[in-house]
Order: structure tokens, then C-alpha cells, then sequence
């Protein structure tokens, strides 16, 4: 049979069993805002769970282990660029601790989630370079922008 007929049936069956899977999560939908709140709330949990035990070390209430803190900040990586994306249009109103700011200041609002994203990419490269005090260190700079973000565009 000739191989490049085969790829395209191949092609074909993939495309279609992935729209069916599409569907049924939803996505053909529109994302309301309240989908898009229970988004970043989501991505904030998994931003608080990978962070404890980081921040767990640094109090000293954990041993410290450089391979969970790379693990970890790995995950605040990818969730760090996620944050922005969890914001829409019209999602400033509803069960939300979201402050207008986010809107008005959109710009300074990516500009803190990128700030965090670097400092969580640094902190990946400073835990694999195996210097515990230095990945200490960055571990509580990576907490200061989870403070400063939440101080400048969630309400208390
Ligand atoms: C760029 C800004 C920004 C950064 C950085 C950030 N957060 Fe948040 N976070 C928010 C905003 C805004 C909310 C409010 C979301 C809402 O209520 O819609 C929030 C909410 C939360 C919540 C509550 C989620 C819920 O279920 O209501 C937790 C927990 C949290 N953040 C943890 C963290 C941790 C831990 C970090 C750092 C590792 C972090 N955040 C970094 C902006 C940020």
C-alpha cells in the first residue's frame, strides 16, 4: 500500500476521534467568565501546592531537596504563563477576588506574571546547579512576587 495514503487515513482518524474528545470536554462551548474564574482559581491551587513545601524548606519545617524545588518551580514555570490567560473580558465580576486594576492596568498586570514566570524559570536553573543557599534565596524571591501581585490586584 503506498505509505503516504496510509498517513493521511491515519491523519484523518486522529482528527476525528480528537474532535469527539473536544466535545466532550466542552471546548466547541463558549467559555463563560465564570469558566474562565474557576480557571485561574485553578491555576493558582496548583501554583499554592507545588510552592508549600518550597517555601516549607526555607522555613526550615522541611528538609531541603533540590530535585522537588526544580520539580516544583518547573510547574510554576508553565502555570506562571497561564495566569494571564485565566483574566477575559468580563470575568471582573462574579465569586472573585480579582481586582479591576487587572483591567485598567493590563499591561503592568502581564508584567508581574512575567516577572514571576523568570524568577520561577531562575529558579528551576538555581536548584539543577545544586547551590542550596542560592536556591534558597531565590526561592524567596519567587514568594515575593506571589505577595506583591496579590497585594497590587487581589482584594484582602
Ligand atoms: C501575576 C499575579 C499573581 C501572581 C504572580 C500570583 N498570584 Fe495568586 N492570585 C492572583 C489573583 C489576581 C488572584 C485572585 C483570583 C480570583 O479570585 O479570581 C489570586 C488568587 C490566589 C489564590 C486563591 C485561589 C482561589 O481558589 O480562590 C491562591 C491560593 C494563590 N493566588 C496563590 C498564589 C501563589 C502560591 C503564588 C506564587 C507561587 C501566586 N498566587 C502568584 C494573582 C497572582
Amino acid at each position: 500500500m503506498d505509505h503516504s495514503l496510509m498517513s493521511v487515513r491515519g491523519l484523518r482518524a486522529g482528527l476525528a476521534s480528537a474532535v469527539l474528545v473536544l466535545g466532550a470536554a466542552g471546548a466547541v462551548q463558549a467559555q463563560t467568565a465564570e469558566q474562565a474564574i474557576n480557571y485561574r482559581k485553578g491555576v493558582m491551587q496548583v501554583q499554592a501546592w507545588h510552592f508549600g513545601p518550597l517555601v516549607q524548606m526555607v522555613k526550615n519545617a522541611r528538609p531541603f531537596d533540590a530535585a522537588l524545588v526544580a520539580r516544583n518551580a518547573a510547574v510554576l514555570e508553565s502555570t506562571g504563563r497561564m495566569v494571564v490567560e485565566g483574566f477575559t473580558p468580563g470575568s471582573d465580576a462574579g465569586n472573585t477576588r480579582a481586582l479591576p486594576a487587572i483591567w485598567k492596568d493590563a499591561a503592568g498586570f502581564k508584567a508581574a506574571a512575567d516577572r514571576f514566570t523568570g524568577d520561577a524559570a531562575k529558579l528551576v536553573a538555581v536548584a539543577r546547579s545544586g547551590d542550596e543557599k542560592a536556591t534558597r534565596a531565590q526561592i524567596a524571591e519567587v514568594a515575593r512576587h506571589c505577595g506583591s501581585c496579590h497585594d497590587n490586584f487581589r482584594a484582602k
